[in-house]
C-alpha cells in the first residue's frame, strides 16, 4: 500500500480567527505524526498565516486552484509560482465545484495541471461524475475523458508528482458517500488507466477518494485496495474529525 495522504480542502470557509484556531488544534493533534502525509488547503488570503504555523510541523500546505499561466494581466488570478512563494507545495485542480460550477473545461484543467507539475507543485487532480452521468452508465468513459488530455500531454517522469482524487459529484457535501464497492470499482478502473499509460507510474501515483468522508466511514473506505487516502471537505473544518480520518489511515497502513 502507498503511504496514505489526507488532504483538507477548507474551500471558501473561515476567518483569521477561525483559521488560527483550526491550525493550532490540528498541530497539537497531528503536527508530529508522519505515518500519513497531511496537507491542508486554506483559502488564498490565509495561506501565509497558515504557512507560518505549519513551519516546524509535518503538515504541508496547498492551494485550492491556480491560474493557467505564470504571470501577467489576469485580474483576480493567482499564479502557481505565487503559491510556491507562500510555502505551498500542493494544489487542488479540477475540483468539481470549478469544473461544473465555474465551467472549467477538461482541456483547461489539464493545462493548469501541466503547469503545476512543471512549476514544481504537486497537483491533486480531481475527477468525478454527476449523479445523472452515473445513472446513464457513462462514469468510466467520462473519467477517461477527464484524465486523458493530462496523461498524454506529459512524459511519465514529469507525472511522478501527480495525485488523483476520485470525487463523485453526487457525494460532495451531500452526506451521500460512495460505498466502498462503488469507490473500489472506480479506483480500480483509474489504476488500470494509469497502468495502460505507464506501469511504473501507476505503482506510485496515489488515488484519493473524496465525497462526504467522515471518521465514521474512513475506516471502511481506506480498507479498499487502491484507495490511498482522502480529499476531505466539510470534516476537515474540525481538527478532531480531520485527525480521526488520518488516524483511520494510519491504522490501515
Ligand atoms: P466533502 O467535500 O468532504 O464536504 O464532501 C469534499 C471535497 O469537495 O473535496
Amino acid at each position: 500500500m502507498l503511504k496514505p495522504l489526507v488532504v483538507g480542502n477548507w474551500k471558501m470557509h473561515g476567518s483569521q480567527a477561525m483559521v488560527e484556531a483550526l491550525v493550532k488544534k490540528l498541530l497539537s493533534l497531528a503536527g508530529n505524526l508522519d505515518n500519513v502525509d497531511w496537507v491542508v488547503c486554506p483559502p488564498y488570503p490565509y495561506l501565509e498565516k497558515v504557512a507560518t504555523y505549519l513551519k516546524e510541523s509535518v503538515i504541508e500546505l496547498g492551494g485550492q486552484n491556480h491560474a493557467a499561466v505564470l504571470e501577467g494581466a489576469y485580474t483576480g488570478e493567482v499564479s502557481p509560482s505565487m503559491l510556491k512563494d507562500l510555502g505551498a507545495s500542493w494544489v487542488i485542480l479540477g475540483h468539481s465545484e470549478r469544473r461544473y460550477g465555474l465551467g472549467e473545461s477538461v482541456s483547461f484543467v489539464a493545462e493548469k495541471t501541466q503547469l503545476a507539475l512543471t512549476t514544481g507543485l504537486k497537483p491533486i487532480f480531481c475527477v468525478g461524475e454527476t449523479e445523472a452521468q452515473r445513472k446513464s452508465g457513462c462514469t468510466e468513459a467520462l473519467l477517461e475523458q477527464q484524465l486523458d488530455p493530462l496523461l498524454h500531454g506529459l512524459a511519465p517522469d514529469v507525472l511522478q508528482n501527480l495525485t488523483l482524487a476520485y470525487e463523485p459529484v453526487w457525494a460532495i457535501g451531500t452526506g451521500m458517500t460512495a460505498t466502498p464497492e462503488q469507490a473500489g470499482e472506480v479506483h480500480d478502473f483509474l489504476r488500470k488507466l494509469l497502468v495502460k499509460y505507464d506501469e511504473s507510474l501507476a505503482g506510485s501515483v496515489r488515488i484519493l477518494y473524496g465525497g462526504s468522508v467522515k471518521p465514521s466511514n474512513a475506516e471502511d473506505l481506506i480498507a479498499v485496495p487502491d484507495i490511498d487516502g482522502f480529499l476531505v471537505g466539510g470534516a476537515s473544518l474540525q481538527a478532531q474529525s480531520f485527525f480521526e480520518i488520518g488516524e483511520a489511515c494510519i491504522r490501515s497502513y
